[in-house]
This record gives C-alpha cells, structure tokens and sequence, in this order.
C-alpha cells in the first residue's frame, strides 16, 4: 500500500470537523479518484495528506511511514506532491522559473537541470514557452505548468485537486493522458474530480464522498455503472421500475 488514510477525522483550526471516519487507499500505481459534491470535503482530504488541515483523528500512512503528524515540508519529503485547486502557479515567473520553484527542496543545480529537462521532455508545449511568463498562458498551459512544477520532484505519490477544472473537453482529454502517463512511469496517484465520468474511466478505483463521509468505493468501472453514481454525478436519468 503506498497511502493508507485510516478512519480520518479532520477540520480546519478550531472549526468543527470536516471528515467524519474516512477511509481511503491508494496502491502502488493506482490512479484513484474522489467524487462528491460541492462542499464534501474532497479538497480537505488531500489537504490532509499534504499536512495543512488539523486531524483530530486516524492516521495516513505512506509506505511504511506514520506521516499523520509531520509538516507539509517532511510530508514532501517523503515523496508526495500535491497540485491544488485552482492551478497555484506564479504568474509573474516564467514557465522556467516556476518549475524552479516547484524544485525548491533541491540541493544541487544540476539535479534541478535533470528534472526540468525531464519536466520538458514530458510537456514539450512548455520547452517552447520557457521564457513566457505564466500569467499570460491559457487554463490548460497553466495546467501543465503547474503539475510540471510536482512532478519536478519526481513524487511517488502525486495529489491532484480538480485537474480538469475550466478546461475545454479537448484539453481535458490531453491532461487526463498526461495523467495515465505520468502513472505508467511509476506514480501513483490519488485525484479529486467533479468530470466524474472521464475521472472514472481512467481510475482503477473510486470513492464518492458526501458530508464529509465515504459514502459508496469500488472500481472504476463499477462505479461508472452504479444508477446511483449515475444518477448524481454522471447526469443520467434514474430509470424508473
Ligand atoms: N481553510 C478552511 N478553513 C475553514 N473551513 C474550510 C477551509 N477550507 C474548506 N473549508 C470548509 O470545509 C468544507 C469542505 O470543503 P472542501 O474544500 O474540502 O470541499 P470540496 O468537496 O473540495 O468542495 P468543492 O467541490 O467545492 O471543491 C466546506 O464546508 C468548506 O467551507
Ligand atoms: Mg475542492
């Protein structure tokens, strides 16, 4: 098991809780996905992860390591990534620059020019906009930037808040490809999607989460048939008996 989050119950300071008892599990090269409605606490989990919301209960464990307690900087550290919502990238830098900045717990320059290298290899679109600044690139560029700045720590474990969010169906398809390729290289990774349905059929696994509770977990596959995913968040129609 590469993240194994044990009846989770967190909230935010001194605000009430926002998980109740949450479970998730995210194994070696799996792409798992967590749908919910507006408000459930998807983002939340991930921020739990990543060390920036008050767990009250539980416990995250990654690979062998209790990582409930550790500071987002050692959570790092330890070989996870997280790209938040709403694509937090540095306008004013350059394409260049911001995946300097998501490089910044390396040491030495010339391990900095291998991931970038590598970064650009990856995104090809992004080596030709090396010197552009990234306020000026459309949602989809941005996008790449800013999992390009993850990925620049080579992470084993990559957290993706709403990938797809505001991007055109076209280029959703493309990010949902880096992401199946990101994972064929050896990731594993644990997404938040509201695009449920093209979520789901890259995913080998689910969760739907509501009021902060796991409601209903399977396979991708499964979940995409479930009439009550279906009807709730993949926009078809309940048939009636
Ligand atoms: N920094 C914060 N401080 C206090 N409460 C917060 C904070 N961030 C989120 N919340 C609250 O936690 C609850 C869950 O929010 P969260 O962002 O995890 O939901 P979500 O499922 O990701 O929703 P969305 O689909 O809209 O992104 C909400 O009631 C929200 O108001
Ligand atoms: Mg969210």
């Amino acid at each position: 098991m590469t993240l194994s989050i044990q009846n989770l119950t967190a909230g935010y300071s001194s605000g009430p809780d926002i998980l109740h008892n949450t479970c998730f599990e995210l194994r070696e090269r799996e792409i798992v996905t967590i749908i919910g409605p507006n408000g459930a606490g998807k983002s939340t989990v991930l921020r739990s992860i990543f060390g920036l919301t008050d767990i009250r209960k539980g416990e995250i464990i990654h690979g062998s390591r209790d990582i409930t307690s550790l500071s987002t900087h050692e959570i790092i550290r330890s070989g996870i990534a997280m790209v938040s919502q709403g694509r937090n990238i540095f306008p004013d830098l350059t394409v260049e620059e911001n995946l300097e900045m998501g490089a910044y717990t390396l040491r030495s320059k010339q391990e900095i020019k291998d991931k970038k290298k590598d970064v650009f290899q990856f995104f090809p679109k992004l080596k030709s906009f090396r010197d552009r600044h990234s306020g000026i690139l459309s949602g989809g560029e941005r996008q790449m930037v800013a999992i390009g700045m993850a990925l620049m720590l080579s992470p084993e474990v990559l957290l993706l808040d709403e990938p797809s969010i505001g991007l055109a169906p076209k280029i959703i398809d493309e990010v949902f490809a880096k992401i199946q390729h990101i994972r064929d290289e050896g990731a594993s990774i644990l997404m938040v999607e509201q695009n449920a349905s093209k979520a789901l059929s890259i995913s080998d696994r689910g969760y739907v989460l509501e009021l902060g509770r796991n409601a209903l977990d399977g396979t991708g596959k499964k979940l995409l048939t479930d009439p009550k995913v279906g009807e709730l968040y993949l926009g078809k129609k309940g048939k009636k008996s």
